[in-house]
């Protein structure tokens, strides 16, 4: 499917590597510029010359996405560039510190809301305004099936990611008629560098001696038993970009307000 995304800006937050760089990837691939960005200036440095090499113009900013200044100083340079952003991608997220509810504290909570959800909050007050004047754009935050499905480790991250699927419906109610077209996204199980750190940590919460075992091997051990998968394997970063380039895309104007599953089944219920 041609998605023609030739002459839009997009930003993806959190694209130097796992599934912000993928969604990146796949919408330099389908023609958008695009503005990058991540606390590591080595991998964002990788990704925007792989960007590059697409024939695109690339914006990279490295920022701890976690503060307001960082926010801000991703959005002052990619408008200082390309002067607007048609296509907002939160991507960044995480579950910082321990898992289980009594072994987080406040802080914990306040670094998993400030990562996953004010971060979001934050770029669509920016952007959207400009959205609205120019009567066209696309915001897609990257959620979780954990906000449907919460389990019982990363109790904080699960409250974080619903209040994101919460403020996505928010916006998409109230700009899909000014032509900024608003959605949400759910990714499963996905193979990411963040997948494999996850397994190694709950591994060693769990006193599993995890010396000399494979990044599969982890993965296999942590998570396959927990989340047998219907469709039978792991998802990949490009199983989730696809989906986003879609939602990004003219195609998909009358899809609004929606929080969709990119799971290989996992999620059990039907709405
Ligand atoms: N992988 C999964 O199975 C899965 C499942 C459901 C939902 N998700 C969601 O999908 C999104 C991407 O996850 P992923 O697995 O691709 O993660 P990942 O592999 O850890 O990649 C995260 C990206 O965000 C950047 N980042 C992390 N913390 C940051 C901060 N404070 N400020 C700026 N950049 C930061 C990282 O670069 P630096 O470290 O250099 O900053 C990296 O580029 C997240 O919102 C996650 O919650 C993932």
């Amino acid at each position: 499917m041609n998605l023609n995304l030739t002459n839009k800006i997009a930003l993806v937050t959190g694209a130097s590597k796992g599934i912000g760089a993928a969604i990146a990837l796949e919408l330099a691939r389908e023609g958008a510029d695009v503005a990058i960005c991540a606390r590591g200036a080595k991998n964002l440095d990788q990704m925007a010359r792989q960007l590059a090499g697409l024939g695109r113009q690339v914006v990279a900013v490295p920022a701890n996405l976690a503060t307001a200044e960082g926010v801000q100083s991703v959005v002052e340079a990619t408008l200082a560039t390309f002067g607007r952003v048609d296509i907002l991608i939160n991507n960044v997220g995480g579950a910082p510190g321990p898992g289980g509810f009594l072994n987080l504290d406040d802080e914990h909570w306040l670094a998993a809301w400030n990562l996953n959800l004010m971060s979001a909050v934050r770029f669509s007050r920016a952007l959207i305004p400009g959205m609205v004047e120019r009567k066209w754009g696309r915001v897609i935050n990257i959620a979780s099936t954990s906000a449907r499905e919460p389990d019982i480790v990363v109790v904080h991250y699960n409250s974080a990611k619903a209040g994101l699927v919460a403020l996505s419906k928010s916006l998409a109610n109230t700009y899909a008629k000014d032509g900024v077209i608003v959605n949400c996204v759910a990714p499963g199980l996905t193979r990411t560098p963040a997948l494999e750190l996850s397994a190694a940590k709950r591994l060693k919460e769990q006193g599993i001696d995890i010396e000399g075992l494979t990044p599969d091997e982890l993965v296999n051990r942590y998570y396959i038993p927990r989340r047998p998968l219907p469709v039978g394997r792991v998802g990949t970063p490009q199983d989730i970009a696809g989906m986003v380039a879609f939602l990004a895309s003219e195609r998909a104007g009358w899809i609004s307000g929606s929080y969709i599953n990119v799971d290989g089944g996992w999620v059990k219920s039907i709405y």
